[in-house]
């Protein structure tokens, strides 16, 4: 391949963001220029949601302001329940994300406006109202009733709330929310990137969170979390996780939930879920997953010198949780929207189309021979 093509934009930078930072070198990430760790140690998910749609922290008023905003938008339109409930059981839950979003900007008054107000009222929207798709979803493929939004409950403790019709103890439901927060933003991954070129034609943003999602989707991106847990699944107890995975290197398979394009010295988001990941274990007397982590994390430094990433964590933590493996990668989606929001008003506010170039190795110049001569 020729030197001047920069396959999968490897190493190219491509705009300027204020919405988060990612250090390689330093293991570091911050999203408007707090570290991830500490938001995670002190706030809880609406603020974070907060700070990276609205560039700064909420003090208590705006916080409030925020929640009720979110509370009163949760409901979606017994149309796109009825939806929700008529589509194929056999459906990949993230089918379904990416197409209720796109039933949303159907429904929605503003999707034709892409005027900055307009963006974010409908940014909150969207954020809103995923879970509760996504969540009737969950319930109705198994045939179970429906259950709505609940006012007064944080945004995890509703979308437990409306998965299994309780909320767990707060220490779940913390960790839960922490694994929110660390999915929320992370510069310009294969989705975001996504939903900024989709923006870059003045697009809408149904439209761009729609494409982002069918982009999260793929194994080398949102739906790791998901692979990750098929194959502790295969690998059933920590006796046989040694030899599985030297079997895999072996075949030089690739191993879900490790390495990252950006990070080569470990995914900076891993230590915190990792540590909240033990915690829900411990509490929920859970050995062996913890255990199989460990080793298969331990070969895959010492054999190939690669990280786990987050998604290596959070598929165990979310089944360790009591959900369905197909429903992490939507889990992702609930807590992205608002990464994907703030870059799509970030990339209307100065926008120039994406459109990179090519270069053409097919055939040159052939002469078009008539039907009856081909
Ligand atoms: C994330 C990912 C796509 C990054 O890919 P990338 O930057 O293009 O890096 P490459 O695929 O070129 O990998 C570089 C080398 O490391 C190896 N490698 C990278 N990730 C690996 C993994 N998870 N398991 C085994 N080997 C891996 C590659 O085989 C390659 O080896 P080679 O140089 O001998 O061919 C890749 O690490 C991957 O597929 N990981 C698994 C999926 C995953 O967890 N995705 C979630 C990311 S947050």
């Amino acid at each position: 391949m020729s030197e001047d093509i920069k396959k999968g934009l490897l190493g190219i930078v491509v705009d300027e963001t204020t919405v988060s930072q990612v250090m390689p070198d330093i293991n570091s990430l911050t999203y408007r220029g707090y570290a991830v760790q500490d938001l995670c140690e002190k706030c809880s998910f609406e603020e974070v949601a907060y700070l990276v749609l609205n560039k700064e922290l909420p003090n208590k008023t705006q916080l409030n302001k925020f929640k009720k905003q979110l509370e009163e938008n949760r409901n979606i339109t017994i149309n796109l329940r009825e939806i929700v409930k008529h589509m194929p059981k056999r459906s990949h839950p993230m089918d379904v994300a990416r197409t209720v979003v796109s039933v949303m900007g159907l429904e929605d008054k503003e999707t034709n406006s892409n005027s900055p107000a307009a963006n974010m009222r409908k940014a909150i929207r969207i954020f809103a109202k995923t879970p509760t798709a996504i969540a009737a979803f969950f319930r109705s493929r198994k045939g179970k009733n429906v259950i709505p939004p609940k006012k007064k409950l944080s945004f995890s403790e509703n979308f437990f709330y409306m998965c299994f019709g309780k909320v767990p103890k707060k220490e779940i439901v913390k960790a839960f929310d922490v694994s929110l927060i660390l999915y929320a933003e992370h510069s310009f991954n294969v989705s975001t990137f996504t939903a900024r070129t989709i923006t870059s034609s003045l697009s809408d943003i149904h439209g761009a969170i729609t494409g982002a999602i069918a982009s999260l989707k793929g194994p080398l991106h949102g739906g790791a979390n998901e692979e990750v847990m098929h194959m502790f699944k295969k690998i059933k107890k920590p006796e046989n996780a040694a030899k599985w995975i030297l079997d895999a290197l072996e075949k030089k398979k690739i191993i879900m939930g490790f390495g990252h394009r950006v990070y080569s010295k470990g995914d900076s988001r891993v230590p915190t879920m990792k540590k909240y990941y033990l915690k829900v274990a411990e509490l929920l007397k859970e050995k062996n997953l913890p255990k199989m982590s460990q080793i298969i994390e331990d070969i895959m430094l010492e054999k190939k010198n690669i990280h786990p990433n987050v998604d290596y964590t959070t598929g165990p933590i979310y089944h360790l949780m009591g959900f369905d493996t197909d429903f992490f990668t939507p889990i992702f989606v609930i807590s992205r929207i608002t990464g994907w929001s703030a870059h799509i008003m970030e990339q209307h506010a100065a926008n120039k189309l994406i459109r990179p170039l090519s270069k053409y190795s097919g055939e040159k110049h052939r002469k078009v021979m008539l039907l009856n001569q081909r």
